[in-house]
């Protein structure tokens, strides 16, 4: 049998605070949005008003959708993984890779700012009766990743998804030895390259510098994917 997880301790996320386990009224939500954000000193028709579209953007993508089936993220094909842990999954979406990843044995956080995409993960986990092993949170990643996860992951997930900020952030989620694997937009072989796509190499030069290593880079077809591992510090060698 495998344990439960836990609550999660002290982080940045808004689950149970912001979002009821069953989900709630978005305008409930909109105004704990509000108010969070005037308390935290931040601009009310600048940042705010970004939070807010990108939920109902997304929550209006989302809205009477289910979970499809469990996949695995893009890239990881013959990579060797580490033995199961925690896995983190960055804007999870509905959340295929969290289930994928909880029936491969891992302890998922799965991080989403729309309401509707976390309610039907949650939905979905339940049905695959995986809702122990993932942990769903309504987060804005505009402020990075909650504090818990640092250090503590072997699989971090983050697929079509693009925050240049969160680049290092990812890598330091990982444990020694962790895998990331990270799916962008990109301008390498897109018909129409936008404002979201990366340009070529955005991926292999930021994480160049970080504390890993790189297994696989492919940038084709509108899409760049990395997959690197945390190098092991001296300790865990
Ligand atoms: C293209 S979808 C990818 C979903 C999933 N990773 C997949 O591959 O199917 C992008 C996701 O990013 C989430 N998102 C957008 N802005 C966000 C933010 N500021 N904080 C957290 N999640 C965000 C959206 O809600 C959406 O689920």
């Amino acid at each position: 049998m495998r344990p439960a997880l836990s609550s999660g301790g002290a982080n940045r996320s808004w689950q149970g605070v912001f979002a009821p386990a069953d989900g709630g009224p978005e305008f409930w939500w909109r105004e704990q949005v509000v108010e969070r954000t005037v308390r935290a000193g931040r601009a009310v028709d600048g940042n705010i008003r970004g939070v807010i579209e990108d939920a109902s953007r997304w929550d209006a993508r989302y809205e009477g959708r289910e979970m499809g089936q469990p996949a695995p993220p893009r890239g990881l094909h013959g990579i060797e993984l580490p033995p199961p842990g925690r896995c983190l999954d960055v804007a999870c979406g509905l959340g295929e890779q969290s289930v994928w990843a909880a029936r491969r044995g891992f302890d998922v956080v799965a991080l989403d700012v729309s309401p509707a995409a976390i309610k039907a993960l949650r939905a979905g986990a339940r049905e695959h009766g995986l809702a122990d092993y993932i942990d769903a949170r309504l987060v804005d990643l505009d402020e990075g990743l909650p504090d818990d996860v640092t250090g503590s992951c072997s699989l971090v997930i983050c697929q079509r998804f693009r925050d240049v900020r969160l680049y290092p952030q990812l890598a330091q989620a990982a444990r020694s030895g962790g895998v990331i694997v990270i799916t962008v937009l990109s301008r390498v072989g897109a018909s129409q390259p936008g404002p979201f796509h990366a340009p070529p190499g955005e991926l292999v030069d930021a994480f160049s510098s970080l504390d890993v290593d790189i297994e696989r880079s492919i940038e084709a077809d509108g899409e760049a994917t990395l997959v690197a591992r945390r190098r092991q510090s001296e300790g865990s060698r």
